[in-house]
C-alpha cells in the first residue's frame, strides 16, 4: 500500500484514466511525454477458487517497479504506464481478455453484443453503463477502448508462471519468448430425458453420456498429437434437469484447447468437433456448438527480450527463456505492441486453484527485472 500511496500521491508524476472497457492506466509522465510510452501491467479478476496471485503480482509489482524506480531517483525518458486490464478471466463476461482485445481492435462489436454478465444477466453496454460510464453502443466503446498504433513502445507483464519448469530447473526469472494459442467452445447436447426407474437403458437418448463420451474424447484429441505442448480440458459441464432420478435432458460443455503451434490446436478442435458429431448420432441427441474463441499465439518483441535478459544478468539472476501455456493480457496487447513476459517461479507450480503461491524472494526478484527493463525501456 506504500507504494500505491506514493504512486498516487505525486501530483507531478502520477496521472490515471480508465477506458471504456474500465482498464486502469497509471502514468509516470517521462522527460518527453510526447514519445510512445512504455507500459506494464496485468490483471486483478479471477476464476473461482483462485490463488492471489495470478495477475495480482502484474499490478501490484508494476506499482512496485515504478515506486522503486523513482525510489533511486531514476527520471525516465518515455513515460511509463502501470496497466490494470479489466477482465482477463473470462469468469464474468464468458470471454478471456475483454480489456486487452479491446485495446488490440481483437474485438468486434456483433461479438461483444453477445457477452452477458453472468452476475446479472445485463449486456455488456448495459453494465458500462450502470458503471457510469455513460451510454455508448458497442463500436464507440471499441473505438474509445483501441489503442493508437504510438501509445506504446513496448510492453512488459510479471506473472508467476502458472507451470513447475523454473521450480523444478531452480532458476528465479522466465522470459517469455511466446504464449500459446486458446481456443474455447461450447457444446450442447440435448436429449429427451425420462425418469430414472422407468425408462429402460435401451430406449434412452442421455445428453449427460454424450458429453461424458466427449470428455474422454478431449483428452483423447490432444494426447494423440504426441506432443506436450497440446492441451485440452472439458473444464465445465453442467446437467439439466440435474436431479438423481432423471436421465439428463441437456448437457452444457466448456472445452478450453490450446497449443503453441495454431494449425495443431485448429486440428485438435477440428477432431473434437468431429467426435462430438459422432457421438451425438450414435446417441440420438441434437447437438449444438459455437466458438468462444480461437485466438493466434502471440510471439515475444526480441528488442524487449533483450531488455529482460539484459536486467537479469545485471542482477546475477539466472534465467531460462520459455513458453507461455497459459495466456495472459500480453496475448492481445503483443498485436499492436513489442512485447514480453517475466516468469517469476510458484510454488508447485500451482495456479488456478487456493493453495497458488509466490515466495516473497522469488516476488522481488520478478519486480527488481521488471523495474530494470521498464527503466531500459523508458530511455530507448
Ligand atoms: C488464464 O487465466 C488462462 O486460463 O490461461
Ligand atoms: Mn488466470
Ligand atoms: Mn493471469
Amino acid at each position: 500500500m506504500d507504494a500505491i500511496a506514493r504512486c498516487v500521491k505525486s501530483e507531478h508524476v502520477c496521472v490515471t484514466r480508465e477506458d471504456s472497457f474500465g482498464t486502469i492506466f497509471g502514468r509516470w509522465q517521462g522527460s518527453e511525454p510526447s514519445l510512445p510510452a512504455v507500459g506494464t501491467g496485468s490483471h486483478t479478476d479471477a476464476i473461482p477458487l483462485s490463488g492471489r496471485f495470478d495477475g495480482v503480482l502484474g499490478v501490484l509489482g508494476g506499482i512496485e517497479a515504478v515506486a522503486s524506480l523513482r525510489r533511486v531517483g531514476f527520471k525516465p525518458r518515455r513515460s511509463i504506464d502501470v496497466i490494470m486490464f479489466n477482465s482477463e478471466e473470462p469468469t464474468r463476461f464468458g470471454l478471456s481478455c475483454s480489456g486487452s482485445r479491446a485495446m488490440a481492435g481483437a474485438l468486434t462489436a456483433a461479438r461483444l453484443q453477445t457477452l452477458k454478465d453472468s452476475l446479472s444477466n445485463h449486456s455488456f453496454v448495459e453494465v458500462v453503463a450502470a458503471a457510469g460510464f455513460g451510454k455508448l453502443d458497442e463500436q464507440a466503446l471499441l473505438d474509445a477502448a483501441r489503442l493508437s498504433s504510438d501509445s506504446y513502445s513496448a510492453f512488459v507483464e510479471l506473472h508467476i508462471e502458472q507451470g513447475p519448469r523454473l521450480e523444478k530447473a531452480g532458476l528465479p526469472i522466465g522470459v517469455v519468448t511466446a504464449i500459446a494459442a486458446p481456443a474455447a467452445l461450447t457444446v450442447d447436447f440435448y436429449g429427451d430425458g425420462g425418469h430414472a426407474g422407468a425408462l429402460l437403458m435401451h430406449d434412452r437418448h442421455d445428453a449427460g453420456l454424450a458429453a461424458a463420451e466427449l470428455a474422454l474424447a478431449v483428452e483423447a484429441a490432444a494426447l494423440a498429437t504426441g506432443v506436450e505442448d497440446t492441451v485440452a480440458t472439458a473444464g465445465l459441464v453442467t446437467l439439466q434437469p440435474g436431479a438423481v432420478n432423471s436421465v439428463p435432458r441437456h448437457a452444457h460443455m466448456e472445452l478450453d484447447i490450446r497449443d503453441i503451434d495454431g494449425p495443431r490446436r485448429d486440428a485438435v478442435v477440428k477432431k473434437i468437433l468431429g467426435a462430438a458429431e459422432e457421438i451425438a448420432k450414435r446417441r440420438g441427441v441434437r447437438m449444438e456448438t459455437a466458438f468462444v474463441n480461437s485466438d493466434p499465439p502471440a510471439i515475444s518483441s526480441p528488442t524487449v527480450v533483450e531488455a529482460i535478459t539484459a536486467a537479469a544478468d545485471t542482477l546475477g539472476l539466472a534465467y531460462m527463456r520459455m513458453v507461455s501455456r497459459a495466456y495472459h493480457d500480453t496475448l492481445f496487447v503483443a498485436q499492436v505492441v513489442p512485447s514480453a513476459m517475466v516468469f517469476i517461479p510458484c510454488t508447485g507450480g500451482f495456479s488456478h486453484r487456493p493453495d497458488e503461491f509466490a515466495a516473497d524472494a522469488d516476488m522481488e526478484h520478478g519486480v527488481s527485472v521488471l523495474a530494470l527493463s521498464l527503466a531500459q525501456l523508458s530511455m530507448q
